[in-house]
């Protein structure tokens, strides 16, 4: 019988359930690790950064302390079911090995005779990379028989990839769903646990400070947490559509036009239930007839037709860290400025730090940030720095996480 939540405790849907590596004996054991190292590469070919890596570290660990015999199993990137050399997963066992100071092999496919055999071969205590597992179509397809070959694999199915919750595909619910033991890994149960914090009662007044690129998904998220949280701070390109709707000039600023009056119904919105709406009051601007110029500061209502905002002004910066001081919970999710200009990332590394030198909760999540949080050295002070992307907003407004839900 699968060793699951409810076969353990008999209890409702509660994550807190879910088993996990504790107390579970991986001595001489084949152990598939689902993790999700889905990274996307510099122009020059280097890794953007190495976070998710880095966050698996302690399951992984643990794992080889204990006897395991390890395949680690990732996609990366959207090749369809199709080889796409670009996208293998062999750069990422170099760097995984090199944060783990152990030899990580790379195996050239993900099931069949070649990933058999790779893991029949190890020793405990021994670790592979396995091929990018979509490069099999039945991977997103969730089919049965390519379940079937993953989990010839191994003995236990470690699931340590909170950002792929959101896909049912083969490698995540399918597998859960079809191995005896499936426990999952500490990166999963730290994020499943930062989720629960935000639902279960949090600390008073929640803010909410939302940048980034993709309007899309944030206006979804804005649409659906207006009545959970007290405060929103909204930066970047979701700031720009949302100052649009306010008829202000945005001259070259990166917007999205399709949500302008989205953008205008929330704001109506946020007044009728009493959501504190900020959007900023000053910002910083390039002109683009002058790329080499330094930024310069405008009062929010006084973009010039060839400016464009690249980040928060000093004036909102101000107020939004006086705002977090008082805050009780903080959600920041995504960067508020251009960060591709050392100048866009003032407001964002202004506020994360506030963040790190309060009391009270704090959630950070979104891709953008985490090369500038690692290089400006606040990615180790911050409590609960999220992995996921869209199983983060996922988990935030309680869309369904398959890969974890199917051990219920
Ligand atoms: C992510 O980066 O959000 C996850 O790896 C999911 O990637 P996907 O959207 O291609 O499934």
């Amino acid at each position: 019988m699968p060793v699951t939540a409810a076969s353990q405790t008999g209890t409702p849907r509660d994550t807190a359930t879910l088993p996990g590596l504790k107390g579970l004996d991986v001595q001489g054991k084949r152990v598939i690790l689902r993790v999700d190292y889905n990274i996307s590469q510099n122009p020059d070919g280097t890794l953007y950064d190495d976070y998710r890596i880095a966050s698996t570290l302690p399951t992984i660990q643990r794992l080889l302390s204990g006897g395991a015999r390890v395949g680690i199993l990732t996609h990366r990137g959207r090749p369809g079911g199709r080889v796409v050399p670009e996208l293998s997963t062999k750069p990422l066992a170099a760097i995984l090995s090199g944060l783990l100071g152990q030899p990580v092999e790379h195996v050239p496919d993900c099931v069949g005779r070649i990933a058999e055999q790779a893991m029949a071969e190890l020793a405990p205590g021994q670790i592979v990379m396995l091929e990018n597992v979509r490069f099999h179509l039945g991977e997103q397809m969730n089919q049965h028989s390519f379940v079937q070959q993953l989990a010839a694999l191994g003995d236990v199915f470690v699931n340590d990839a909170f950002a792929s919750a959101h896909r049912a595909h083969a490698s995540t619910s399918g597998l859960a769903g079809a191995m005896d033991t499936c426990v999952i890994g500490e990166l999963m149960e730290r994020e499943l646990m930062w989720l629960r914090r935000l639902k279960n009662n949090p600390d008073k007044p929640i803010l909410l400070v939302l940048g980034g690129n993709n309007v899309e998904s944030k206006i979804e998220l804005l649409r659906q947490m207006l009545t959970k949280v007290d405060t929103v701070m909204l930066g970047g390109a979701i700031a720009n559509t949302f100052m649009a709707a306010r008829d202000l000039g945005l001259g070259q600023s990166l917007l999205d036009p399709t949500y302008v009056d989205a953008a205008r119904d929330l704001l109506t919105e946020a007044g009728v239930v009493g959501c504190r709406l900020h959007l900023p009051q000053d910002v910083m601007v390039r002109n683009a007839s002058a790329p080499t110029a330094p930024a310069e500061v405008r009062p929010a209502y006084a973009i010039g037709a060839q400016e464009s905002v690249i980040d928060i002004g000093p004036a909102t910066l101000a107020t939004w860290q006086r705002l977090v001081v008082s805050g009780g919970t903080t959600m920041l999710l995504g960067s508020l400025g251009i960060t591709e200009h050392p100048e866009g990332r003032t407001g964002t590394l202004g506020l994360v730090k506030t963040l790190t030198d309060r009391r009270g909760f704090s959630l950070v999540g979104g891709n953008g940030l985490l090369p500038m949080l690692q290089d400006s050295g606040l990615r180790e002070l911050l409590p609960a720095l999220s992995t996921g992307g869209a199983a983060l907003v996922g988990g935030l407004i309680g869309r369904p996480l398959p890969s974890v839900d199917v051990m219920f």
